[in-house]
C-alpha cells in the first residue's frame, strides 16, 4: 500500500517501512531526558519521548515508528514526520515543529481534547492560556470506564461516573470533581 506520494509505504503485512532512522549522541539523549522531566509544552514532552523511543544508537530502544505512535496516542505519520525533521534538520528542528501562523481562537468556539491523559493535562493550561472559557473547553475521560453501565464503579471519580454523567465533561465541570481523572 503506498499513499501520500510515497512517502510512507507499507510492506506485506502492514508494517510500515522505516525510512528515517533516528540515532541519538548522548548529549542528545540527556537533553530529551530533561525535557521530559522538567517542565516543558506538551508537543516538546512528546516529541521528546517520542525520540528517546525511536533511538537506534547504542544506547536507544529502537521502537518501531507503529509502537511509538501507539505509545504516544498519535498517527505513525507524526512520529515519521518527527524523524524526518530530525534527521534532516536536527534536534532543535525536530522539537519546534512549526505552528501554525494563527493560533486558535477563543471567540466563538469550542476546544475538543481528545488523547492521552498526559496530553490532556498539558493541553488544558494552553486552551486556558489562550482564553478559552472552563465551559467550552471540552474533554472525555473514557479512558477508566469498563462495564460502561454504571456497574462496576471503576469509573467512578467523587459524586461522578465517568459511563453514566459523561464521558465528555467541560473543564468547568471537572474543576468540581478531585483531581484524580
Ligand atoms: S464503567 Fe463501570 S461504572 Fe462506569
Amino acid at each position: 500500500m503506498r499513499y501520500n506520494q510515497g512517502k510512507f509505504q507499507k510492506e506485506e503485512g502492514f508494517a510500515m517501512k522505516p525510512r528515517y532512522r533516528v540515532t541519538l549522541r548522548e548529549e542528545e539523549r540527556q537533553q530529551l531526558d530533561a525535557l521530559k522531566r522538567g517542565k516543558t509544552s506538551a508537543k516538546r514532552f512528546l516529541y521528546a519521548r517520542a525520540l528517546l523511543l525511536c533511538d537506534a544508537g547504542p544506547q536507544g530502544p529502537a521502537w518501531t515508528v507503529a509502537d511509538v505512535a501507539e505509545a504516544m496516542g498519535v498517527t505513525p505519520r507524526t512520529i515519521e514526520h518527527l524523524k524526518q525533521r530530525f534527521v534532516e534538520d536536527g534536534l532543535a528542528a525536530a522539537l519546534e515543529r512549526k505552528q501554525p501562523e494563527k493560533p486558535p481562537r477563543a471567540e466563538n468556539a469550542y476546544a475538543l481534547i481528545c488523547g492521552p491523559p498526559i496530553m490532556i493535562k498539558f493541553t488544558l493550561p494552553v486552551l486556558s492560556d489562550l482564553g478559552f472559557p472552563p465551559d467550552r473547553i471540552i474533554t472525555s475521560l473514557e479512558m477508566g470506564m469498563k462495564c460502561g453501565v454504571g456497574i462496576c464503579g471503576r469509573c467512578n471519580i467523587g459524586t461522578e461516573y465517568v459511563c453514566r454523567d459523561g464521558p465528555v465533561f467541560t473543564l468547568e465541570q471537572l474543576a468540581g470533581l478531585p483531581a484524580e481523572y
